[in-house]
């Protein structure tokens, strides 16, 4: 079995943190990034993990980024497809680049990153694919028909894919974060936030931590049986099978 992981936004919040613990686990691990360049050096800095900046929702790049990283790291067998962005706003109010570039983000990003790995996955039959969605696809949320409509999407493209793959030896799951402490969340005005703690029976944020966890027990042998799940990790704000 293979041993080389990619995390998409990996150098920040989540991403991160799943790099960190996916590389503590034995993983040979490697993170992608946008644009934060110097948040990338510290990360690689601190880490010891390789960052690789491009734009995870380009096919071009996508194809020509995941090619490198095999030749540096060896082929990859897991892939959290982890990068995502928010643009808010009432639909009303939206113009389409606040939809596009959400949806190229969140959910084009799905196949750019997918499709160059699946089929060397198959042929070594095997593979972890993980994709982060969000509380916000599932129940829908006020200020994000974008955001919503793409993480709903994350959790149909896991499905399908998961059932196409199944005798192939990969997995494909998609977890569903509630409301995480990162730089997405403290862009949240404050009184905004401070009504959505409220709303969080557990009584506070989740750490990036506890979705990284999730992460690593998915990619070990020991979940080989757990294929198109949909997980929700949101200290039982919603409760959803899906
Ligand atoms: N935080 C939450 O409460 C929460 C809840 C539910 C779901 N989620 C989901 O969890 C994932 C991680 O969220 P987060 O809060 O950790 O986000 P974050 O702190 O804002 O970090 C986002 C990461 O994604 C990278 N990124 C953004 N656009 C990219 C692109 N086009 N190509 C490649 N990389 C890109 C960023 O790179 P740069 O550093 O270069 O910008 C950064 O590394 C997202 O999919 C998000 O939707 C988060």
């Amino acid at each position: 079995m293979g041993n080389t992981a990619v995390v998409t936004g990996g150098t920040r919040g989540i991403g991160a943190e799943i790099a960190i613990t996916l590389q503590k686990s034995g993983y040979i691990t490697a993170a992608t990034y946008a644009g934060n360049t110097e948040r990338a050096e510290k990360f690689s800095e601190e880490t010891g993990i390789k960052a690789y900046k491009w734009d995870a929702g380009c096919p071009q790049s996508c194809t020509q980024g995941i090619a490198q990283i095999e030749q540096d790291l060896g082929p990859i067998d897991i892939l959290v497809n982890n990068a995502g962005i928010t643009r808010d706003g009432w639909f009303h109010k939206m113009d389409f680049d606040q939809w596009s570039q959400v949806m190229r983000t969140n959910l084009d990003s799905m196949f750019t990153m997918t499709r160059p790995v699946i089929s060397g996955m198959r042929e070594r039959g095997h593979g972890r694919i993980i994709n982060i969605s969000s509380i916000n696809g599932q129940k829908g949320q006020i200020g994000q028909t974008n955001y919503s409509a793409a993480k709903a999407g994350v959790i149909g493209f896991t499905k399908a894919l998961a059932q196409e793959n199944a005798r192939k030896g990969i997995t494909v799951n998609c977890i569903c974060p509630g409301y995480i402490d990162t730089d997405m969340v403290s862009a949240v005005p404050e009184k905004v936030l401070e009504s959505i703690i409220s709303q969080i029976p557990v009584g506070r944020l989740g750490k990036a931590s506890e979705i990284a966890s999730l992460v690593t027990y998915l990619c070990s042998p020991a979940a080989a049986f757990i294929t198109g799940s949909v997980m929700t990790i949101n200290g039982a704000q919603y409760m959803a099978n899906g």
